[in-house]
């Protein structure tokens, strides 16, 4: 069985312009579950001038935890402490810290510097800790920095270890902008099945340059057992120069089931998820499986 978490309602929104309301959002994670998703990242607690999208979280995560499955984790991103408390006291049970591999992107990202995102992330875990919430980790830009260029895999190591020293339970490493490429992808899998857990590592890549997939068959030639993404491929950092969206749901599930590997997902539903998001959005997917499929209905 292969675990999806998907990212679309945070990451796939995070960077569109139509801001959409929270009636929309909600019928979207609806469907979503509907279709078999059972980890979906639902919101940000951010700034709201920095994501203007994740504007309604507050609404937003009210309306999930009151009328959708307890047995679907619904996690969030949460920056700082400030973000944390508001999710606290709605009773998030999942949170998602976030930090970098490059001290410039994560600067315009959450105007700190690696070593200063690690302060805020660590008063985060102090209290989540505490409060028995569940902590995921993100590595962003471990394949390749919009500002810095090339990544050396000693820093994702490195960045990837102090999150595990905060206790998260999952660190997902991240192709912010899509320029992984399948021999970088195992090189940096191996590097760090070497250093931790291969079942506490998740991937998380964005499709930018069309080789999220190949990327994907990669990872789970090393291993790895979960993946980030987002229904119609939909995403993107708004901080991150150039990046697109994350690889399509679809798409992931389309290569595992050619593969005989399981999600849990029926694609036929998740397809209508993604028509409907699209559509609200008025965007086109750039899901190969997903255009296809609303071509001919054949999947
Ligand atoms: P800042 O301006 O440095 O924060 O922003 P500050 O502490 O100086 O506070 C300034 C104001 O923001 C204050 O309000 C705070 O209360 C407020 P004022 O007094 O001026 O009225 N504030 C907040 N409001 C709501 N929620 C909060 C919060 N914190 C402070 N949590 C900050 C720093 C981190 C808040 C900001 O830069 C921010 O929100 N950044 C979010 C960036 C973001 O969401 N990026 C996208 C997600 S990361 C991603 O997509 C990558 C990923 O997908 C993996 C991958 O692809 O690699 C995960
Ligand atoms: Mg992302």
């Amino acid at each position: 069985m292969i675990r999806i978490v998907e990212v679309g309602p945070r990451d796939g929104l995070q960077n569109e312009k139509t801001i959409l309301g929270t009636e929309e959002k909600f019928r979207f994670i609806e469907l979503l579950v509907g279709a078999g998703l059972r980890s979906i990242e639902v919101t940000s607690f951010v700034k709201a001038p920095a994501i203007p999208q994740m504007a309604d979280a507050v609404e937003l995560y009210t309306q999930v935890s009151r009328a959708l499955p307890e047995t679907v984790a619904f996690p969030c991103l949460v920056p700082n402490l400030k973000g944390y408390e508001t999710a606290r006291s709605l009773g998030v049970r999942e949170i998602a810290v976030f930090t970098a591999t490059s001290d410039t992107f994560t600067k315009k990202n959450i105007n700190a510097t690696i070593d200063e995102s690690f302060l805020r992330i660590s008063e985060v875990a102090e209290v989540a800790k505490r409060d028995g919430v569940r902590v995921r980790g993100y590595v962003s830009t471990a394949f390749g920095c919009p500002y810095e260029g090339a990544v050396d895999l000693k820093k994702v190591i490195s960045v990837t270890k102090r999150l595990f020293d905060l206790g998260v339970y999952e660190v997902s490493v991240g192709d912010t902008i899509g320029v992984a490429v399948p021999a970088q992808v195992r090189a940096t899998i191996r590097a760090l099945k070497s250093e931790f857990p291969i079942g506490q590592l998740a991937m998380h890549f964005h499709d930018t340059r069309g080789l999220a997939p190949t990327n994907i068959y990669v990872s789970l030639e090393e291993e790895i057992t979960t993946f980030d993404a987002s229904a119609g491929g939909l995403g993107g950092c708004p901080y991150a120069k150039g990046a697109t969206g994350n690889v399509a749901t679809e798409d992931v599930c389309y290569l595992l089931s050619s593969q005989g590997l399981e999600t849990g997902i029926d694609i036929k539903k998740l397809a209508e998820a993604s028509r409907f998001i699209l559509s609200k959005l008025h965007r086109q997917t750039d899901s190969k499986f997903l255009r296809a499929f609303f071509n001919t209905g054949i999947v």
